[in-house]
């Protein structure tokens, strides 16, 4: 039985900061952030937009299309959690009417909590065929104004339904994992940005990728030039094109040529979001499907890292008529109607989004119709709302 992804719902908030415009108020040459990190833009959340919300929004893109009867399991990853106790899962499964028997919690290791709930998910579809799991990424980057990871904050998620028969990609058995306790990057409770040692976390990054490629490759006894594409986490578009460049290093011309141009494809919505931490691997798969040119039956490895820190490697491979299931220009349209922040507007979005609002404080959205925010708490309890 083949299982694996059957849709892919994404969302992203509605303001952007432009790099360039960061770069000038930063002191920086813009060539350092447009080539140097590799990004160009990054989503800016406010007050409004949380991690529940983004979720809720990116699932409930391809929620219609769906029996929502059949859903048994919903896992939410994220390491932008709103509640200690309580998974930001059910807030999804109350917005979106599914139903009471589903099975559902949050996980967290970092950016690898998604792809913790994708592979929970393929073995529950695997002992349960007739049910589907929805797994979702939302998360926000935060670091702080003018720090050095300022330049790879992001917002957004990414909502996958995993199935039997998937109509998109089917996931192939087996995967290597590496996890050692390490503090490249971390956030206390009592902190709502990041703390990271920047340099060592590239390093250990790269350490994780080649550990966990060279063990996938002996596992199935596969050769780089096998994969059509190989996708990434990518906390800022220069990571994963260093990794990149590690896997195509002495491949014959036609391999490296083809994985990076299926790089630059998987990278491209990427580099407009910023890092979305949980759901950032997979916002490079819909990238690469929507803007690559893979044939059926393509085989795409897949690169999973979450600081503190867990490397995962995978692969999957394209459905006949993979295009069908996925709207390139609905994404385009979601990127496109993002504001443009100046960078005094940024700043003062970013800082007030830092902490809740005052308890019984009615918060309103400038959001477009349809979509979920998070309005305030009432009696300390989080409340979202459809605009
Ligand atoms: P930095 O110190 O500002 O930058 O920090 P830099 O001085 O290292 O420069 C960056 C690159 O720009 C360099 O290229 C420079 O040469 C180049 P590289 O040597 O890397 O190839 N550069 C220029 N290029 C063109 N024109 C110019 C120019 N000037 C310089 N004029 C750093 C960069 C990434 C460390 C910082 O932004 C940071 O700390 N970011 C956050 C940490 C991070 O994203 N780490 C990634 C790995 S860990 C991970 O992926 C997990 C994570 O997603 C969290 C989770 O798991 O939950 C973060």
């Amino acid at each position: 039985m083949q299982i694996g992804i059957d849709q892919i719902g994404f969302y992203t908030p509605n303001k952007y900061v432009d790099m360039v415009d960061l770069a000038h108020a930063r002191n920086e040459d813009p060539n350092k952030y447009l080539i140097g990190i590799g990004q160009s833009q990054m989503s800016v959340a406010d007050q409004t937009q949380d991690a529940v919300s983004m979720g809720i929004n990116a699932t409930q893109s391809y929620l219609s299309q769906i029996d929502r009867e059949q859903v048994g399991l919903l896992v939410f990853g994220t390491e932008s959690g709103v509640d200690q106790s309580k998974s930001a899962s059910l807030f999804v499964k109350s917005a979106l009417n599914l139903p009471p028997e589903v099975r559902t919690f949050e996980v967290k290791e970092a950016c690898f909590g998604m792809t913790a709930g994708v592979m929970i998910a393929r073995d529950y579809v695997r002992l349960h065929p007739h049910h589907s799991a929805i797994v979702i990424g939302s998360d926000l980057a935060r670091y702080g104004i003018a720090t050095a990871g300022e330049v790879t904050q992001g917002a957004g998620s990414v909502s996958l339904l995993i199935k039997a028969q998937p109509r998109i990609l089917t996931l192939n058995d087996g995967h290597s994992a590496f996890s050692q306790d390490i503090n490249d990057f971390w956030r206390p409770n009592n902190s709502a940005t990041a703390l990271v040692d920047g340099k060592y976390s590239t390093q250990v990054y790269l350490d994780f990728f080649q550990r966990t490629f060279t063990d996938y490759q002996k596992l199935k006894n596969w050769q780089t030039s096998d994969f059509a594409a190989l996708i990434y986490h990518l906390p800022f578009t220069k990571m994963g094109l260093k990794a990149n460049r590690l896997a195509i290093a002495n491949q014959d011309e036609a391999t490296s040529s083809r994985l990076a141009a299926n790089f630059t494809a998987g990278a491209q919505y990427g580099r407009v979001v910023g890092n979305i931490y949980t759901a950032s691997l997979y916002l490079s798969l819909l990238s690469l499907l929507e803007n690559g040119s893979l044939t059926d039956n393509a085989l795409v490895g897949l690169f999973s890292y979450g600081s503190g820190a867990m490397g995962e490697f995978f692969s999957g491979r394209t459905v006949t008529d993979y295009q069908k299931m996925l709207n390139p220009m609905a994404t385009q349209k979601l990127l496109n109607r993002r504001q443009k922040l100046t960078i005094p507007e940024y700043e003062q979005i970013f800082t007030t989004a830092l902490s809740d609002p005052v308890d019984d404080l009615i918060l309103v959205s400038d959001e477009a119709k349809g979509y979920w925010y998070f309005s305030g708490t009432k009696n300390h309890i989080r409340q979202y709302r459809q605009k």
